[in-house]
């Protein structure tokens, strides 16, 4: 069944608490992270059902804000995801290479996530660090100047240790 851990209801009723009765649904960014983190990384339907019945809004105005952020995963994903951006500033910078490079190494396309769940790939808009370009973010932290050799180093150091991504 799914259900909020007795510690998540508790912060999210505290953001709900927040926002006049009625507006309940203005919570719904930081649930759905809550909910994310949770449920294995990523927001099936039924979970995002259950955060459209605590909101008391309907499922399909929890759907349509999951699926325009690109934070939101919508699919099972890997342990390590690298979420490179392709927007101009890096495109100009050669993310179009390190996206290709990381893809070849992994044996995997932007969206798709390696047989053994360790690696997702996936491309993203701007995240703010354009003067760090080419970039990624891997958890809640940003790789940045990235070329072919410092994505040799981060897969292996993701292979070989506990990369902390929080
Ligand atoms: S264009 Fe890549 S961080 Fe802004």
């Amino acid at each position: 069944m799914i259900q909020f851990s007795e510690e998540n209801l508790k912060k999210v009723n505290e953001l709900i608490s927040h926002y006049p009765e009625g507006k309940q649904k203005s919570a719904l960014l930081p649930v759905l992270h809550i909910a994310q983190q949770q449920f294995d990384n990523w927001l099936d339907v039924p979970v995002m059902d259950y955060v459209a019945s605590l909101l008391n809004i309907l499922p399909i105005e929890v759907y349509e804000v999951a699926t325009f952020y690109s934070m939101y995963n919508l699919k099972p994903v890997g342990k390590y995801m690298f979420e490179v951006c392709r927007t101009g500033p890096c495109m100009l910078r050669g993310s179009d290479d390190i996206i290709a490079y990381i893809g070849e190494k992994l044996g995997i396309k932007p969206g798709e996530t390696t047989s053994d769940g360790m690696f997702t790939l996936k491309t993203v808009e701007c995240l703010g660090a354009c003067g760090y370009a080419p970039m990624m973010q891997m958890g809640k932290y940003y790789r940045e100047h990235l070329t072919k050799e410092k994505v040799d180093e981060i897969i292996e150091e993701c292979r070989t240790q506990s990369v902390n991504l929080n």
